[in-house]
């Protein structure tokens, strides 16, 4: 088992991240030891709490925390509002106070859901996040980002609020399908490109035992990225500067998504986001175009898509990203790789320059 230290400055709080195989039963006893509250509320979806929110339940009810399990749908419908409410209701009903804390037992929307509720409950509760998934165990259970969607767009609402610990359990992984393992690498591949060499030609090198979902190599890579991302919101907390690098391949990816409706999804998003701004780098004199070849080489291997479906409007594309919450005063802003391993964001692209590379990557 890893453990990570992540120091935010803001606020000198510490974020404790434990990585490793198997963390059900450490967790408990962690839990017994160092109690974040006087009791737990586990927070998770009806799906994960068949498979691990009971287990989970049974463990610490064992080490003698009081407990107790809310479970709200799985999906991103549940990132609203009313849910909201729902789970503030559950937790005054049944008795929860400022002495209590909570766990989020599941993915990217769960821990989203419960960093927003531990953010206002009783003016803010301590919280610790349980990822479920690849892809929230490498990118959103860290960082303190929470959040809900309005009508009109994505993760509108939110907050700033960091989890005291994320316990990160590998052997999850082992019991998940592909595609949601698929899902998570493209963040993995992501992390890599702006911010780690090694970890792409550990990518690049053990491929198979990646896909095979070995134990080990999804440890290995799982830890890489848990301390980049560390070290990127140590470095960045508000997300003002160095860690919007992390949204490589979401520029492009994130109006995909819009574009379809969420049918498309997240890694799939950002994996066509991905390859058509490494393209952009490269007609920008930045990443070279061996580089680049390495990067749509990558992508492809892990059976993640390299290209833009033909069918897509171009012009809609471009017209989503202009209205974006991450574009300012309508300008597109991009990361750019200027090699495997370094990356940096380009604030102001020209829109003509994007519409011609995304004709470039349609296929
Ligand atoms: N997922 C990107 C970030 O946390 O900043």
């Amino acid at each position: 088992m890893e453990k990570i230290n992540m120091v935010l400055k803001r606020t000198e709080k510490v974020c404790e991240i434990f990585v490793g195989l198997g963390l059900f039963d450490f967790l408990a006893e962690d839990l017994k030891k160092r109690p974040l509250g006087r009791r737990l509320g586990i927070i998770t979806d009806t799906r994960v709490e068949t498979v691990l929110g009971n287990r989970l339940h049974k463990r610490l009810i064992r080490a003698g925390i009081k407990t107790d399990v809310i479970a709200i749908d799985p999906g991103e419908d549940s990132k609203q509002w009313k849910t909201v409410q729902w789970i503030f209701e559950r937790l005054i009903a049944l008795g929860f106070d400022r002495k209590s804390a909570l766990i989020a037992l599941g993915g990217g929307v769960l821990g989203d859901v419960t960093g927003f509720v531990a953010s206002l409950y009783m003016r803010s509760i301590p919280y610790a996040q349980v990822p479920t998934t690849l892809l929230a165990q490498v990118d959103s259970c860290l960082g303190g980002k929470t959040g809900i969607d309005l009508p009109q767009g994505k993760n509108l609402l939110g907050t700033f609020y960091q989890p005291s610990r994320v316990y990160v359990d590998t052997s999850i992984l082992g019991t998940l399908p592909y595609e949601e393992i698929q899902n998570g690498l493209a963040e993995v591949i992501k992390t890599a490109v702006v911010r780690d060499r090694g970890l792409f030609q550990l990518l690049e090198n053990r491929h198979d035992a990646i896909v095979d979902e070995k134990r080990d190599a999804l440890e290995e890579v799982v830890a890489r990225c848990c301390r980049i991302k560390s070290d990127v919101v140590m470095a960045d907390e508000r997300d003002t500067g160095l860690r919007r690098i992390l949204n490589f391949g979401h520029t492009v990816g994130h109006a995909i998504e819009a574009y379809t409706n969420y049918r498309v999804p997240h890694g799939m998003a950002v994996s066509m986001g991905m390859a058509a701004e490494a393209v952009l780098s490269t007609r920008m004199k930045m990443l070279q175009p061996e580089e680049k070849q390495r990067v749509l080489q990558l992508l492809k291997r892990y059976d993640l898509p390299a290209l833009i479906p033909a069918s897509y409007d171009t012009e809609k594309l471009i017209g989503i990203m202009h209205s974006d919450k991450k574009a300012e005063d309508g300008r597109i802003a991009v990361v750019l790789p200027k090699t495997i391993g370094d990356a940096m964001i380009m604030q102001s692209v020209p829109t003509l320059l994007i519409e011609e590379v995304i004709k470039e990557v349609q296929g």
